[in-house]
């Protein structure tokens, strides 16, 4: 309990809670490995860390241009995927989590990439703020990238579902993705059950990834609490 004279916690901004699972994330790379390295604000925190500890590391495996920018800016040796038949662990944030590993990705629009080096990785370390906890994936748009020519195919697909798909857009335009597809994010879906989920949304033609994690779901998870860094096991 804390003593009633004993200064108030200070309450963390989210950047902060950010930055907190970043360095504590250090603690799952294994020293003269390749780190499998995500995308996103959070992971940017990540890499900053992942720059004190360059020369314990060989290098990474991105899973974004972005995210390889800033790698290679702090002198982080970025590698090839097909370079690496396996790695130890994959570092990144979510946009949604469940109580069972279970992520929504995507909103960073890297979901691909991101699903290649999850699926490549023994082990994958989701860096979140508790915002990203949920009891149900499906409140946060979900992400999928797809083929531009199947979209409004894959977006009535989605409204027999209950769902209301739109194009994602940059500048006015559609957003074009690391891969040169485009992204739709689709409102209002109930995700029951996430495997099955992905299995059904990935066999649509035209879909290149759809931004559910199960079959590759995080196995840990370190979440910036307003009383430091809570870590779930799944
Ligand atoms: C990018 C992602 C990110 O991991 C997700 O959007 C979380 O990002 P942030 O750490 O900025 O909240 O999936 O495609």
């Amino acid at each position: 309990m804390t003593h009633p004279n004993s200064p108030a916690a200070p309450i963390l901004s989210q950047d902060e809670l950010k930055t907190l699972v970043g360095q504590a994330a250090l603690q799952y790379v294994v020293s003269g490995d390749i780190v499998g390295v995500g995308t996103g604000s959070t992971v940017n925190k990540f890499i900053d860390a992942l720059a004190t500890i360059k020369d314990q590391i060989k290098g990474a495996v991105s899973s974004s241009e972005a995210s390889t920018l800033r790698l290679k800016a702090l002198g982080i040796p970025v590698f090839d995927s097909n370079e690496v038949p396996q790695l130890s662990v994959y570092i990144d944030g979510a946009d949604e989590i469940d109580g069972h590993g279970h992520m929504v990705k995507g909103g960073g629009a890297a979901l691909t990439r991101e699903k290649i080096v999850a699926a490549q990785s023994i082990r994958f370390v989701c860096i979140a703020d508790e915002s990203k906890l949920v009891d149900k994936l499906g409140k946060f748009p979900l992400p999928v990238e797809v083929i531009p020519m199947a979209a409004q195919r894959i977006m009535a697909q989605f409204a027999a579902m209950g769902g209301q798909a739109s194009i994602r857009l940059k500048d006015g335009q559609p957003l074009i993705t690391d891969n040169g597809q485009i992204i739709l994010d689709v409102l209002g879906l109930q995700i029951e059950d996430p495997l099955a989920f992905e299995t059904q949304v990935s066999q649509w033609p035209g879909v290149v990834t759809v931004g559910v994690f199960a079959h590759q779901k995080a196995q840990v998870c370190l979440l910036g609490t307003a009383t430091g860094v809570k870590t779930l096991m799944f």
